[in-house]
């Protein structure tokens, strides 16, 4: 495999380049911008992997862009003249797609995009585990080739993909991550409002968000759906509106409107379930 050159030691650069040196993978570097970032970087990737924006670039054939979404086109401009021709330049939005780096596409490089679904919330803590997780790959058939060459490096599952509508992958992707992840914080804060004991909340909320997303995965749809919704206990829905917070009685109201909506078709509604809305 070609050496890789990670550009941006922040929360998925990092921890997709201790990932891969983990691994083996041949790295020409991590080029880190600001100090805090190479310190970052020097505690878990060996001395002379760490790039600084002064240092002379080693001339690559594989970058992967894990800068911002708005510097991503700044930085690959930038990068372009030291690169070899033809390089395969990624980045890892899935907000953008791979029309953000058309200007580099038109100047004969490979480009395309390498978005993992999966979290990074820090560089560092806690180790993201890459095995299993889809990313998703688009772009040059020369870039998309090199990308998944470093997704099963990974032990990533790839998923190619044409003509996306970005924005709405993204949108689904927040519904499944940082959304849930507010969820979480919300039924928390439920919870201890309601006496339950503090320090045990996390872990009750912990258990039963994995076992609602393993259903999920395993039905691939509402078959494994529990709970009042399903079995059409509509005192018990009304009980719930009246003892939530207004801020999370309105994600409550929106979630419930939506499922409603679906298991309206596959479902019996019981009587009287319309007044209720
Ligand atoms: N975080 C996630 O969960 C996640 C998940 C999937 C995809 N992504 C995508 O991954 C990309 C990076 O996101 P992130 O969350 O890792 O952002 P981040 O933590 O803010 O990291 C961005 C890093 O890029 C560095 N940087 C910017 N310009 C640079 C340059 N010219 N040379 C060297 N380093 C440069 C910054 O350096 P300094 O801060 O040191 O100045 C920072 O460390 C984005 O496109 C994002 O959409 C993120």
């Amino acid at each position: 495999m070609e050496p890789w050159l990670i550009v941006g030691a922040g929360r998925l650069g990092l921890q997709l380049a201790r990932g891969l040196s983990q691994r083996d993978v041949p790295l020409a570097g991590i080029l880190c911008r600001s100090p805090e970032s190479r310190a970052n970087a020097g505690k878990v990737l060996p001395e002379q992997l760490l790039l600084d924006a002064d240092d002379p670039l080693p001339v690559v054939a594989r970058v992967l862009l894990a800068v911002r979404d708005r510097e991503i086109e700044e930085t690959a401009r930038a990068l372009a003249p030291g690169l070899a021709s033809q390089a395969v330049i990624l980045h890892c939005s899935g907000a953008l797609g791979p029309a953000v780096l058309e200007p580099l596409a038109q100047g004969g490089f490979a480009t395309g995009v390498f978005h993992p679904m999966l979290a990074f919330p820090h560089p560092l803590e806690p180790p993201v585990d890459f095995r299993g997780a889809v990313v998703t790959l688009a772009g040059h058939p020369v870039a998309v080739a090199a990308a998944r060459e470093l997704a099963q490096a990974l032990g990533m599952l790839p998923v190619e993909v044409s003509n996306l509508t970005w924005p709405l992958y993204h949108a689904a992707a927040a519904l499944a991550g940082p959304l849930v992840y507010a969820l979480l914080q919300a039924a928390r804060e439920e919870l201890q409002r309601a006496g339950f004991p503090a320090e045990k909340a996390p872990q009750a909320v912990a258990n039963l968000a994995k076992t609602a997303a393993e259903h999920a995965h395993r039905a691939g749809g509402w078959g494994f759906l529990t709970g009042p919704l399903v079995r059409g206990d509509w005192e018990t829905v009304r009980a719930h509106r009246s003892a939530l917070q207004p801020e999370v009685r309105a994600m409550y109201d929106a979630i419930t409107a939506f499922t409603r909506a679906r298991l309206g078709r596959e479902l019996p509604l019981e009587e009287g379930e319309r007044e209720d809305e």
